[in-house]
């Protein structure tokens, strides 16, 4: 039987392909628009949107397991397809903002309750991964570490713990190739809290030149953050930041307890990903 990697054009999904290629799985892969894909020619590639389940009819051919991102209206009109095609085991890219006081009511948890809800409910196998906020979200800085060395932010003292995410990948592909990690919901986070403020410096460390944080107003921020993301998401970030001043958030040992080795650091994932910054 194959897995099907839903969203294989995505920085997990795509890291979830070359991990289950690496272990020999029979993998394929779906994208709305597979001509960015660049796959190895073993890997069969699908055209399918989330929101339109009859697009996954030729995908899931022989597919017992698929993984799956949540960005999706009808959840359980598209988990229901997947049931009836064959698939026995969902692997749900979650997040950890389901497990907060009052996720059901608030806009991000409550979309992924949704979608964790309904496939729970479809008879499906499931594992629900549920990281916390991921280090790759320090990509957004890269345009001003680069131009200014430097980053703009309204809240530098909140407080994160940032998820590679190979870890989260590494996790997926562990589900997707047995049945050891059926019904477990992990919570993944990084080994470590930092501030918003110890990020930029690691970032300042890891390419060899200082980089400073410039205060900013939220509306100065919520000004700037509107030029790149969705005016709900920007909320949602903003939102996040303020309630993390001061804050300590709870250090997860799942990757380690799963995997056997140590969860990967934020300095870790700036070096990996150092072009950003450079
Ligand atoms: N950033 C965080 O701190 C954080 C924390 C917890 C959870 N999350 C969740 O993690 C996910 C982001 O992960 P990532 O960084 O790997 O994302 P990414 O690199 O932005 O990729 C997103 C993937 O989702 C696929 N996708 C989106 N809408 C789709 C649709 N309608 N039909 C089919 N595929 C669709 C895209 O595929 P195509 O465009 O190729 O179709 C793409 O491959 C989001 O669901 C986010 O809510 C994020």
């Amino acid at each position: 039987m194959a897995v099907l990697v839903v969203g294989a054009s995505g920085a997990i999904g795509g890291a979830v392909v070359a991990g289950l290629i690496e272990r020999g799985v029979d993998v394929r892969a779906s994208s709305r628009t597979p001509a960015k894909l660049s796959l190895p020619e073993s890997v069969r590639v699908f055209a399918a949107d989330l929101n339109e389940p009859a697009s996954f009819a030729a995908a899931l051919e022989g597919v017992d397991r698929v993984f799956l991102y949540a960005d999706l209206e009808h959840p359980e009109a598209l988990v229901a397809a997947f049931v009836a095609a064959g698939v026995r085991h969902v692997v749900l890219l979650s997040s950890s903002s389901v497990t907060f006081p009052g996720a059901a009511e608030d806009f991000n948890g409550s979309r992924f309750l949704r979608v964790e809800r309904a496939i729970e409910e479809s008879g499906a196998a499931y594992t629900f991964l549920r990281p916390g906020g991921f280090a790759s979200n320090a990509a957004r800085w890269s345009w001003s570490v680069q131009r200014e060395s430097a980053v703009p932010l309204p809240y530098p003292e909140a407080v994160q713990v940032p998820v590679h995410e190979q870890d989260i990948a590494d996790v997926a592909v562990l589900a997707l190739t047995g049945d050891a990690l059926i019904g477990e919901k992990p919570v993944l986070t990084g080994p470590e809290r930092l501030t918003l403020r110890q990020q930029v410096e690691t970032i300042g460390a890891v390419i060899g030149r200082p980089v400073v944080v410039i205060e900013q107003t939220e509306a100065e921020s919520t000004a700037l953050l509107s030029q790149h993301v969705p005016e709900v998401w920007v909320r949602q970030i903003v939102k996040d930041w303020r309630e993390a001043v001061g804050a300590t958030p709870a250090i997860s040992h799942e990757y380690e307890r799963l995997t056997g080795a140590p969860s990967r650091s934020f300095r870790t994932w700036v070096e990996d990903n150092v072009h950003l910054f450079r």
